[in-house]
């Protein structure tokens, strides 16, 4: 093919650009207000690889039949956000200004990592970052940055306090935060090289908040163990439940002993629009770093996340790097791509402003207000019912219940007619909610954060739930048996270990297990001896064995007046709540002081190894997981 220089070959005449722009702004406004498009679809992976798979084309393809395609084929199978019914995870309807703002930003390809190639919207950025520093309260030198979402806003979070008060990374820091934490605080910690034994999970009390005696417990036993507890990551609307930890209280914690507190208000942040949600936030202003995500509460479109720093100097410092190729990028103004990980990065500032000025703050203030109102409807009806059980109350937009059925007690069937009914809703296309598990107890969650709903959505909602017919329930297909060695070989080299393979074997726990778990345990299990009054574990330790009573008596006390909770004899069990992997590895710290009572031999099992054994042995892993939910249920 002959190449023609003066030619630029995806270039588009203004009238191109009008028309191919008119026709996708006509195919959203129909995927935008066709009210028979359900909550959710899912897509079936063959019909779409069918569809979709295959090399671009060579030559153009007419653009009407391609958003025919993608109306077709790619927004077929989606989640419609801001469907009315939509109450599952953290719903996130945006607004078509906002989006719009999107449009004009990628279009003209803003690179907002710099105040030299981006001045307007730098100032823009500027301009909505002090808007949200005044709704929480924060001081006007503090710095903040638009990111991606939560998750991102988090990490940033994390690596601006690792770099205020420590630099690199040391085994002697520690990071604390509540079960109810989101995940990406797990995620953030593991990428930024804390260790599964330098993250302690701490217990929420009755309201889903972290715990402030296990918290200062926990520092305690960290600082005489010579640790150095760095930072408290605390929830301002929890995924959850929409719990707001002790903000105020956990901010005087932290100060006195100078460690950094972030506050994940990721998408309970916003509340304090409005004059219930600022109350519901105090202390929020007293937090070292907070996360705002303007893509959840505020209506954004996705993605946009929030970070502020409250020591507006701190971010900076933690993420400027000048490389000579950038001399003519830098400027004395802010560079955005000095305060968080991106360089390039779009113009997000844009819709944010856009929406905001294009409805009024007013709007947006009423939108949540409404939202709240909502979420406390769905509480009431839910105490109304004789069908539904309220598991949380409503608490910034998020209320947790489920359905009773009568004659059933027992959770594991309770739970998955639950989930039935939670797939069925799914499959109705009437909306969507998803499910959690509080204290244990699988839990309907109902998030009502959309403005697009209304009451006759969430009456629809909790009367399907109310009235829905029991499911049945499909038989569960039985385990395979695990498969057994011969007994030469048993009693052989596997036997090498600290426990030989009968031992093990004799304890009701390890009964069952098949020879790969069984293997595990005896490669690795240590055995331990402790005279009568000797103290096993201590309450607030970071320290996450697992021990199982070989011979000899065990007692486990709460901490506070030493109260005996529980006798353990040969053949039980303790640990496994600080054992078992809350996720990225990262344990709950010891809950009760546990001493032997006469001389004890125990069988210990590292963390790493007990999860091995977990992976492989599905049915001891769900023994030791309603164990810990049952334990957890007794703090
Ligand atoms: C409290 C909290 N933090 C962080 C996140 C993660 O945010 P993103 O999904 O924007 O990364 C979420 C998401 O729902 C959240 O609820």
């Amino acid at each position: 093919m002959e190449m023609k220089l003066d030619h630029d070959p995806l270039a588009l005449r203004a009238e191109e650009i009008r028309e191919l722009g008119y026709r996708a702004v006509d195919l959203l406004a129909e995927q935008l207000t066709d009210p028979s498009l359900p909550a959710m679809r899912r897509g079936d992976p063959e019909e779409l690889r069918a569809r979709l798979c295959g090399p671009p084309p060579a030559g153009p393809r007419d653009w009407d039949g391609l958003l025919a395609q993608t109306a077709r084929d790619v927004l077929g199978p989606i989640s419609r956000l801001a469907h009315p019914g939509y109450f599952a995870f953290i719903p996130a309807s945006s607004t078509f200004p906002g989006a719009l703002g999107d449009l004009i930003a990628s279009a003209l390809d803003i690179d907002a990592g710099a105040w030299g190639s981006a001045a307007g919207p730098s100032q823009l950025e500027l301009v909505v970052l002090d808007w949200f520093k005044e709704w929480i309260g924060y001081p006007k030198d503090s710095a903040g940055i638009l990111v991606s979402g939560g998750s991102a806003a988090n990490i940033t979070a994390l690596a601006c306090a690792r770099e205020a008060l420590l630099g690199p990374m040391s085994d002697r820091v520690v990071l604390y935060t509540g079960d109810q934490t989101h995940s990406s605080i797990a995620r953030a910690a593991r990428l930024l090289g804390f260790r599964p034994d330098q993250v302690r999970i701490l217990p929420s009390d009755d309201g889903h908040r972290l715990r402030l005696d296990a918290l200062v417990g926990a520092m305690d036993a960290d600082v005489q163990d010579g640790r150095q507890p760095l930072v408290v990551v605390a929830n301002a609307g929890s995924t959850n439940t929409g719990a707001v930890d002790r903000l105020a209280e956990l901010a005087s914690i932290c100060r006195e002993r100078g460690v950094w507190l972030h506050v994940d208000a990721a998408y309970g942040g916003f509340a304090s629009l409005t004059e219930r949600g600022r109350a519901a936030l105090a202390g929020i202003e007293l937090a070292d770093s907070v996360t705002l995500d303007p893509h959840k509460w505020l209506y954004q479109p996705i993605e946009c996340g929030g970070l502020l720093v409250r020591e507006g100097r701190l971010l900076a410092q933690a993420f400027t790097i000048n490389p000579d190729y950038l001399a003519e990028y830098k400027s004395d103004e802010v560079d955005f791509s000095d305060l968080g990980v991106q360089l390039t990065r779009s113009a997000r500032a844009l819709k944010i402003w856009l929406s905001l000025n294009y409805f009024g703050t007013d709007a947006f203030r009423t939108a949540i207000d409404r939202t709240l109102d909502l979420a406390q409807l769905a509480e009431r009806l839910v105490r109304d019912s004789r069908e539904l059980e309220l598991l949380s109350p409503a608490s910034l937009g998020v209320i947790a219940f489920r359905r009773r059925f009568e004659g059933v007690e027992d959770e594991k069937t309770l739970a998955r007619l639950n989930a039935e009914l939670v797939a069925a809703f799914a499959l109705s296309g009437r909306g969507l909610v998803s499910s959690t598990r509080l204290r244990g107890l699988y839990a309907i969650r109902m998030c009502v954060m959309n403005h697009t709903s209304g009451p006759d959505n969430v009456r629809a909602t909790l009367q399907w739930f109310a009235q829905a017919a029991r499911p049945d329930l499909p038989t569960l297909t039985a385990p395979p048996a695990p498969r057994d060695r011969h007994p030469d070989v048993r009693g052989g080299w596997a036997d090498t270990g600290q426990f030989d393979a009968r031992t093990v074997r004799r304890l009701p726990l390890f009964a069952d297990l098949g020879d790969a778990a069984l293997d595990v345990i005896i490669g690795s299990a240590r055995r331990l001896e402790v005279g009568a009054g000797e103290s096993v574990v201590l309450r607030w330790q970071g320290t996450r064995h697992f021990y199982v009573v070989v011979s000899g008596a065990i007692e486990v006390r709460s901490g506070d007046g030493g109260q005996l909770l529980r006798e353990i004899a040969p053949g039980g069990y303790f640990g496994e709540l600080a054992a078992l992997d809350w996720g990225a590895g990262f344990g709950y710290v010891r809950t009760a002081d546990v001493i032997a009572r006469s001389a004890c031999v125990l069988l210990v099992l590292a963390p790493a190894a007990l999860a091995e054994i977990l992976r492989l042995a599905p049915a001891l892993d769900r023994e030791l997981r309603a164990t810990a939910r049952a334990r957890l249920l007794e703090l």
